[in-house]
């Protein structure tokens, strides 16, 4: 039994999706999160950026007394998680591998579409991993950048037509490649699966990376004993932007309201 807090983290607002999952499944855990709001987008940065911030995050979380960290963000997972590992002395749970494994689970004709940031494509990690699982699966990758700006401004809605139009754009070559199956690659794009499952078809599976990360966050501490033992945990939030701006849209991503007092941080104090 381990009563200390979980770290969650993610460039925004997108590991609220993973965060949401990793309340219902742990419901008694104490979650700390942190969202880069003022420094946000990642994916579009090169990865000695996407690494600093990261280092800075973490440093930044690892100021609570924490159990593990949950890399919930897609573009930092598939960039800077081996650096992040090796520099902390805690286990450090990120999207790639979970996702990766379910992926090539689910498939039944070995091709794997996958989507996410410029930078998490561009990083080939999820290539590395499913080709170590399954040698002859092909993978077929689409950077979509104009994702996150949609979300982050409340447009996911499968009946929008720019988000129809977008994810059309997108996601046809990968439909047109016979993907079976598809990893939303970006903590942002659940809230997008109903867009991208009109636009794939309903027999395409959708792998969500980050409730992928949740469940294998769940059970790798179970397996050490690492649980914490109380009813009813609690969450703190923790944002390098406006706070009002986040309770606004927190609750999109989290299905409900924001149940935990969010707080201001200077990032750029932590760290190097
Ligand atoms: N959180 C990022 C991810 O999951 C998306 C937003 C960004 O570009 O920072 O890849």
């Amino acid at each position: 039994m381990d009563q200390r807090p979980i770290g969650v983290f993610d460039s925004g607002m997108g590991g609220l999706t993973a965060l949401r999952v990793l309340r219902r499944i742990l419901p008694g855990e104490d979650l700390i999160y942190f969202g880069d709001t003022g420094r946000v987008p990642y994916g579009s940065r090169g990865r000695d950026t996407i690494l600093r911030y990261a280092r800075q995050d973490v440093a930044f979380l690892r100021s609570f007394d924490l159990k593990a960290v949950v890399v919930a963000c897609g573009t930092v997972s598939a960039n800077a998680l081996a650096e992040l590992t090796v520099e902390n002395d805690l286990p450090f749970f990120g999207v790639v591998t979970p996702a990766a494994r379910a992926a090539v689970e689910r498939t039944r004709n070995g091709a794997i579409g996958l989507i996410g940031t410029a930078a998490s494509i561009r990083s080939g990690a999820y290539e590395r991993e499913i080709g170590a699982l399954d040698p002859g699966a092909r993978v077929f990758a689409a950077p979509c950048p104009l994702f996150v700006p949609l979300v982050e401004n409340g447009r996911f809605r499968a009946e929008d037509p720019v988000v129809n139009l977008v994810a059309e754009d997108y996601l046809a070559p990968l439909r047109e490649a016979g993907v079976d199956t598809l990893v939303l690659g970006c903590t942002h794009y659940p809230l997008l699966s109903e867009a991208i499952g009109k636009v794939m078809g309903p027999e395409v599976a959708l792998v969500d990376s980050g409730a992928t990360c949740a469940d294998q966050a769940a059970r790798s501490l179970a397996e050490q004993g690492l649980l914490a033992q109380r009813e009813q945990g609690s969450c703190r939030f923790f944002v390098s932007d406006s706070t009002e701006d986040f309770a606004r849209l927190a609750s999109i991503f989290l299905g409900g309201g924001v149940d935990g007092p969010v707080e201001r941080v200077e990032i750029q104090k932590y760290g190097k």
